[in-house]
């Protein structure tokens, strides 16, 4: 019988369990239950090519969802589930015992010690967790051992080391996309593209929440490196990975020909940082210093949204007061037109020339440089750069380093810079694609 979000009975102590925890304690320790579709269309991909009475791990087991999927589908498998919380354990007794089903069920740290190949297929939805949500000692220990958690990157990073580690075949795990194109991943993209990948599947966004984009990652032989979507209806591959310019992008990313790029032109530089928007950014009536401003959020393509916002601007002030501020030179932005880039548009970008003469706050990127900004305004805006930029880097935050890689077109610009004054999209895609030559 199935229970509410159209899970099975036996799934109730697993929900139970979910929302006895607290916000926090789910944060801390990655409490995500993976929705019961994605396990079963998941299964259907990935329970290929096992031996006879199989050894099933899944190391951050939960209310053990997965097992018992598993154990359902192939009635002589061995069900091995691990986690750290005692409360999932006990729930995840409750589910196995309910579906029927046996399990070796252990509450351990799946991340300690040294780990050998244990099974013959190692599942599961390892733990989401940022570092600085992990107890300092446990951090600390973690990012000794594991070569593939550098920098700011989450801890799914070593749960997938972890699980290849622990597979004598195939490893599926469902993880977050960050890890595809962020630079702090880059360790874990070799390790895992070292492995025969078989594909690399998109799951729908809103799956675990509006902001998260998650998929399901597929090592097993032969190693095709598909990739694609996996929805309630089941696969639907798109193409072949490929590694581009060391990230994975999931879509097709195109070559943009051109002479040099655009950092050989110009720079974009964040707007200002000042440390205390409280301090420094009002909307009272006009002091002697302040000065009109705006928020990446009110950049659109073409237009800055208006809003009633002033910058007390004082570099002098805002650099004593704090350590990280740059309120960076007023040339930049006391100027008759600059370009305005939002800062945080995901793999969209969105520019427009401003002729207010505003200091964009830190949301923004600024343009200094020589070339024309509307023929600037245009190509960042165009679908040629567009396509070229949101296939390497699929993430929200928009950072000057990648776009100042981006490939200069050898053609004439006029016709950009026109089509943009005009807010003419299709004219500005179609003059960007002629600048190119493609
Ligand atoms: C995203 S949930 C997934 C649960 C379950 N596999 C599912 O898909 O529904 C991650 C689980 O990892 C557990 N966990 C967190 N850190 C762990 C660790 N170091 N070792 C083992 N389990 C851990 C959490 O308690 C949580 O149950």
């Amino acid at each position: 019988m199935a229970g509410s979000k159209g899970e099975p009975a036996f799934l109730a102590p697993g929900q139970a369990w979910e929302h006895s925890r607290s916000a926090v304690q789910r944060k801390e320790q990655g409490q995500w239950p993976t929705p019961w579709w994605v396990v079963e269309r998941s299964l259907d991909v990935v329970l290929k090519g096992l031996p006879d009475a199989p050894v099933i791990l899944d190391p951050a087991c939960g209310d053990g969802r997965w097992l018992a999927a598993v154990g359902l589908r192939i009635p002589n498998a061995k069900l091995i589930g691990w986690d750290l919380d005692p409360q999932a354990i006990a729930a995840a007794q409750s589910v196995l015992a309910g579906a029927g089903l046996k399990a070796e069920l252990v509450c351990r740290d799946a991340l300690a010690g040294q780990a050998a190949p244990v099974a013959d297929l190692v599942l599961g939805n390892p733990p989401y967790i940022r570092p600085q949500n992990l107890p300092r000692e446990k951090r600390e220990d973690y990012w000794a051992r594991f070569d593939v958690l550098t920098d700011k990157c989450d801890l799914y990073a070593a749960f997938v080391d972890r699980m290849i580690q622990l597979s004598r075949g195939p490893v599926a795990a469902v993880l977050g996309d960050t890890w595809l194109s962020m630079a702090s991943y880059q360790a874990l993209r070799d390790r895992v593209w070292a492995q025969p990948v078989e594909g690399i599947w998109m799951l729908p966004t809103g799956t675990f929440g509006a902001r998260i984009g998650t998929l399901l990652l597929h090592i097993a032989q032969p190693g095709s490196r598909a990739r694609g979507r996996l929805t309630r209806t089941g696969l639907e591959p798109t193409g072949t990975l490929k590694m581009c310019d060391g990230v994975l992008p999931l879509v097709d990313a195109p070559e943009l020909p051109g002479v040099g790029v655009l950092g050989d032109q110009l720079r974009l530089r964040m707007g200002v940082v000042c440390g205390s928007y409280k301090d420094f950014v009002h909307s009272g009536p006009r002091g002697p210093s302040d000065e009109p401003t705006c928020r990446g959020k009110e950049v659109q393509r073409w237009r800055i949204e208006p809003n009633d916002e002033w910058l007390r601007y004082e570099p002098r002030v805002m650099l004593s007061a704090r350590p990280y501020v740059a309120p960076k030179t007023r040339a930049l932005f006391d100027v008759p037109e600059k370009l305005v880039l939002a800062g945080a548009s995901g793999t969209l970008l969105r520019a427009a020339v401003d002729t207010q003469r505003r200091f964009p706050l830190d949301s923004c990127y600024v343009s200094q440089g020589a070339q024309d900004v509307w023929a600037l305004c245009g190509l960042l805006n165009s679908a040629p750069a567009n396509a070229w930029y949101g296939a390497r880097f699929p993430k929200a935050r928009v950072k000057a380093v990648e776009l100042h890689q981006l490939p200069w077109p050898t053609g004439d610009l006029k016709q950009v810079a026109e089509a943009a004054r005009a807010a003419d999209q299709a004219g500005v895609d179609a003059a960007a694609a002629a600048a190119w030559g493609i």
